[in-house]
């Protein structure tokens, strides 16, 4: 696995170029999930799937900006679903953004999720490396240097409220603000990559992206951006549900499936599923 964590480092390196010099410019074409597609998305994960495919261990990919798994190594180990270039429309107004990647083995399912890693490009590239635990790195004179690892408290006080407010449940709705009533500070860019890395760093809170009136399946993608979150949050000792489960136990039918998601510390995990098992 260290020659993907090394492939994962380079494309850092190259992403980090692109976002400071490239076009953030709109493409013509669509992803599989209808979203308008940056040219930065596309050159993204040209990087990424070129880096890819000159690994031996690496027997197929699944990219956020492509329709298909794409074959590499019939005999190799690992499949990787990615994101490579998350909350691209942020960049043009200078909020950080980030790359998502999940290794599994066998199939592409949360139970085979076997490692995450995540990279945040923001005032500082910083890289983290979900396995048994939760490594921080930072890029410092091109090369990753570990920090420390990452462990959440068992309740925090940040709280980053997705999706569209007037979709929302009545009791999803509820309690969000109660959890304001009691003192949570808001925290959302938009970017569920520096959005959830906030939480984990400053040590724990909650971030929820629900099911809503407008995406009754969430938003964000089960593959390559709910699953790597809800591994790196298990991993610090926190916490990743629907509403009613572990997010790493919820079936996956397609490549692009999305999913309701709350990531966090554990109190507020268990606050979650209270209010939502109420309303089951
Ligand atoms: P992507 O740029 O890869 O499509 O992902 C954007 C996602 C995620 O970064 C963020 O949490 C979410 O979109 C924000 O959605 P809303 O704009 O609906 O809040
Ligand atoms: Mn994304
Ligand atoms: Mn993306």
């Amino acid at each position: 696995m260290k020659d993907i964590f090394k492939a994962i480092e380079q494309s850092a390196i190259e992403i980090k170029e692109l976002i400071e010099t490239g076009d953030t410019g709109k493409s013509e074409n669509q992803n599989s999930t209808g979203d308008t597609q940056l040219k930065l998305d596309i050159q993204s994960d040209v990087i990424i799937e070129k880096l890819f495919s000159n690994i031996a261990c690496v027997k197929a990919i699944v990219s956020e900006e492509q329709e298909d798994i794409i074959s590499l190594n019939k005999d190799g180990k690992y499949l990787i679903a990615y994101d490579p270039l998350d909350g691209s429309s942020l960049i043009d107004v200078n909020l950080s953004v980030g790359s998502i990647f999940g290794i599994y083995e066998n199939d592409f399912t949360g139970p085979n999720l076997v490692a995450s890693v995540y990279v945040v490009f923001g005032p500082r590239v910083e890289m983290v490396i979900a396995t048994d635990d939760v490594r921080l790195y930072r890029l410092i004179h091109g090369k990753f240097e570990f920090m420390h690892t990452i462990v959440l408290n068992e309740k925090g006080n940040l709280k980053a409220p997705g999706s569209t407010q007037n979709c929302w449940s009545a009791h999803h709705k509820t309690m969000v603000d109660d959890i304001f009533k009691d003192g949570y500070r808001l925290r959302y860019s938009g970017g569920m990559v520096p959005d959830l890395h906030q939480i984990l760093i400053k040590g724990g809170g909650l971030f929820s992206y629900p099911e809503t009136s407008d995406r009754p399946k969430g938003k964000l993608r089960q593959l390559f951006e709910v699953f790597p979150f809800a591994f790196v949050y298990e991993k610090a000792g926190g916490g990743a549900i629907d509403g009613y489960k572990r997010l790493l136990e919820v079936e996956t039918t397609h490549i692009h499936d999305t999913s309701a998601c709350f990531f966090g510390s554990n109190n507020e995990i268990q606050r979650v599923l209270k209010v939502y098992k109420e309303h089951a």
